[in-house]
C-alpha cells in the first residue's frame, strides 16, 4: 500500500516536470479565443464568400495550405514574394502559376489587422482557410489546432527538395511523405484532395505523349480517358505556349468526397501520382477501403490535415505574426 503510493507520488512529480521540460507550447485548438475572439468566424466568412463567387478557390486554398507545410514547415512560408536576390518558394513552377488563392488569405489577413493587429498568424490563417475549404467544398469539419508563427525564410530551390512529384510512383509517394511524418496511410487519405480542382496539361502531358521509349501512351490510362485529355490538351507547340487546365476528377470536380477513388480502378486517375496508388500493390487496399466507405475516408482525413498541419511548425518566441502575408516584417 505504502509503496504504491511512494510510487504514484514518483510518477506525479515526473508528470510534473516533465510538464515543464516538454516547454516547447504547442498548438492548440481555440489558440485565439482570448486575443481575438472572432478570427475564425472572419476568415470562416471571408473564405465561404471567396468559394461561393469561385468554386475553385477551396481547392486553391487546401493546396497552398499542403505546399506551405512540406516546405519549411507550416510557416507561411509559401506566401513570402521573391526579393532582389531571394527567389521565393512562391515563384518555383510548381507554385507559379498554379496556386492560387493569394488574395483570400490578405483579404482575411486585413481584417484581422484591422480587429486585433500582429496577433493571428498567416499560417494560422492558411490552416483556418484551408479547413474551412473542406467544410465549404466537402461537408468536412474539423477543429484546428492553432498557434502557429510566421517564418523569416522562403527558398526557391527547396520545393524540388521537398514537394513530391505528380510523376512519383507509390514507393516515392510513401518515402516523400514519411519524411514529414505521414504514413502511407495518411498519403493515400490526403490524395483525396485531389477530388476537388484542377490540373494544368504540363503536369500530365507525358503520360499521353511521350510515356517511355516503346509507348507514347500511358498503359495504366483508360484509353477514352486518354483519348478526351488528348482533345483537352494537344502536343504543345513552340508557337502556342498555352497550357490548359482539366479537372483532376471529372465526376464530382467541386465536391471534396471520395469518388476520386472509385475513378482509380476505372484508370482514370488524371496524375501519375493518382494512378499508381491503385496499380500499386502497397497502396491499392487503401485506395479500395477509402472508396467503399465515404464517411471512414472523410474522418481519416480530418485527421490527416491536422497532422499535415503541425508539420514543423514554429511556436513561442519562434518566427514572427507577419503584419502583411506577402513579406516578413
Ligand atoms: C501525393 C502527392 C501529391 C502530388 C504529386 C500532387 C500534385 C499535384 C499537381 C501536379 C496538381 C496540379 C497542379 C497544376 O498543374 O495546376 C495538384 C493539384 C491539387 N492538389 Fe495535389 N499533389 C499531391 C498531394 C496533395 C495533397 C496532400 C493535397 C492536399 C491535402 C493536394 C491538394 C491539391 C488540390 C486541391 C489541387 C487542385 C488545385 C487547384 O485547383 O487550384 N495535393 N496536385
Ligand atoms: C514501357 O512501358 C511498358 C508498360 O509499362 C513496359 O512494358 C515496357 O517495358 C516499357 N518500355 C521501356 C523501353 O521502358
Amino acid at each position: 500500500m505504502a509503496s504504491g503510493a511512494a510510487g504514484f507520488r514518483v510518477l506525479a512529480l515526473v508528470l510534473f516536470m516533465s510538464a515543464f521540460a516538454t516547454a516547447a507550447p504547442s498548438l492548440n485548438v481555440g489558440h485565439y479565443l482570448f486575443t481575438c475572439p472572432f478570427a475564425e468566424a472572419i476568415i470562416r466568412k471571408t473564405v465561404f464568400d471567396a468559394v461561393s463567387r469561385n468554386p475553385g478557390m477551396a481547392a486553391g486554398l487546401v493546396r497552398m495550405h499542403f505546399h506551405d507545410c512540406f516546405v519549411r514547415g507550416c510557416d507561411a512560408s509559401v506566401l513570402l514574394k521573391s526579393t532582389p536576390g531571394n527567389p521565393a518558394e512562391r515563384d518555383h513552377p510548381a507554385n507559379n502559376p498554379s496556386l492560387r488563392g493569394f488574395e483570400i488569405i490578405d483579404q482575411a489577413k486585413a481584417q484581422l489587422e484591422a480587429l486585433c493587429p500582429r496577433t493571428v498568424s498567416c499560417a494560422d490563417i492558411l490552416a483556418f482557410a484551408a479547413r474551412d475549404s473542406a467544410l465549404k467544398a466537402g461537408g468536412i469539419f474539423y477543429n484546428v489546432p492553432a498557434g502557429r508563427r510566421d517564418g523569416r525564410v522562403s527558398r526557391l530551390p527547396e520545393v524540388t527538395q521537398n514537394l513530391p512529384s505528380p510523376t512519383f510512383n507509390a514507393q516515392q509517394l510513401i518515402a516523400n511523405f514519411a519524411r514529414k511524418g505521414l504514413t502511407a496511410d495518411e498519403m493515400v487519405t490526403l490524395s483525396g484532395a485531389h477530388s476537388i480542382g484542377i490540373s494544368h496539361c504540363s503536369s500530365f502531358s507525358s503520360r499521353l505523349y511521350s510515356f517511355n521509349a516503346t509507348l507514347a501512351q500511358d498503359p495504366s490510362l483508360d484509353p477514352a480517358y486518354a483519348a478526351f485529355l488528348k482533345a483537352k490538351c494537344p502536343p504543345r507547340s513552340k508557337a502556342a505556349q498555352a497550357d490548359p487546365t482539366v479537372p483532376l476528377d471529372s465526376i464530382t470536380a467541386s465536391t471534396l468526397d471520395n469518388k476520386y477513388y472509385l475513378q482509380l480502378p476505372k484508370l482514370r486517375g488524371l496524375l501519375t501520382s493518382d494512378e499508381t496508388l491503385y496499380t500499386s500493390p502497397s497502396t491499392s487496399r487503401i485506395v479500395a477501403s477509402n472508396a467503399m466507405n465515404g464517411f471512414a475516408w472523410s474522418v481519416k482525413f480530418a485527421k490527416a490535415m491536422v497532422k499535415m498541419g503541425s508539420i514543423d511548425v514554429l511556436t513561442g518566441e519562434r518566427g514572427e505574426i507577419r503584419k502583411l502575408c506577402s513579406v516578413v516584417n
